[in-house]
């Protein structure tokens, strides 16, 4: 436990609120509005999206292996209504549940945090049932040849050492593509309220 990952988590919910209200809190409610079944998240941080899932679902699973957020987490979850949710410290390259336990996951600002995207996908596969769905909202690389990418590239270093191992340079629609999923749809959207250099994002779901 660092002193760094004590104020990210205690910092985090204030330094994103500004994109929640202006982009981010509408994407989420629309990525998983549809959603159903069993649902495994990972990376769940302090639990943001606990807000924006439907209250027909039939269980959730949320994954975070930073105790301070964990802490914080487990305490919005404690103000859930709802007795369906559990909270598990593992990280996304080492879910500890039997294959094939999901109908669906949820990553959302996380494939640039974890050490190994690969890993992390061969993970979420294995866990997933068969026609099973991967809802993502991702910070990506820009793809416009614009100064933009210059300064991800720039930052990262300094970014991934300050933002928990944020990296601002990861092609994750490439590694989702690698890893054997199909796009059921994919939008390429662009944020406001937060740093340029994490404006470039896809929200989307995957399918095995
Ligand atoms: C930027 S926060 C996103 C939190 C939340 N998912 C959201 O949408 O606001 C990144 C989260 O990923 C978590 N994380 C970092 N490395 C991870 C790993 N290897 N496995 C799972 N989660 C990880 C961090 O602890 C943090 O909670």
């Amino acid at each position: 436990m660092s002193i760094r990952s004590f104020f990210m988590a205690k910092y985090y919910d204030s330094s994103i609120k500004k994109m929640e209200e202006q982009c981010l809190g509408d994407w989420r409610r629309e990525l998983l509005s549809p959603i159903s079944g069993d649902i495994l998240e990972i990376g769940s941080g302090t639990g943001v999206n606990l807000f924006h899932y439907p209250k027909s679902i039939g269980s959730l699973t949320l994954t975070e292996p930073e105790p301070h957020m964990r802490k914080l987490l487990q305490n919005n979850v404690n103000n859930q209504p709802e007795g369906k949710i559990r909270v598990e410290a593992f990280s996304a390259e080492a879910l500890k549940f039997p294959d094939q336990s999901f109908d669906a996951v949820v990553s959302t600002l996380v494939l640039c945090s974890v050490n190994s995207p690969e890993k992390t996908l061969e993970e979420i596969k294995r866990v997933l049932k068969p026609q099973g769905k991967l809802f993502v909202l991702e910070h990506v690389l820009a793809t416009e040849k614009t100064p933009l990418i210059k300064w991800q590239k720039l930052l990262q270093p300094f970014w991934k050492c300050m933002c928990g191992n944020c990296h601002l340079t990861r092609n994750t629609e490439k590694s989702i593509l690698e890893a054997g999923f199909s796009f059921d749809s994919i939008d390429r959207v662009y944020s406001s309220g937060g740093p340029a250099v994490i404006s470039t994002m896809i929200k989307g779901v995957a399918l095995l």
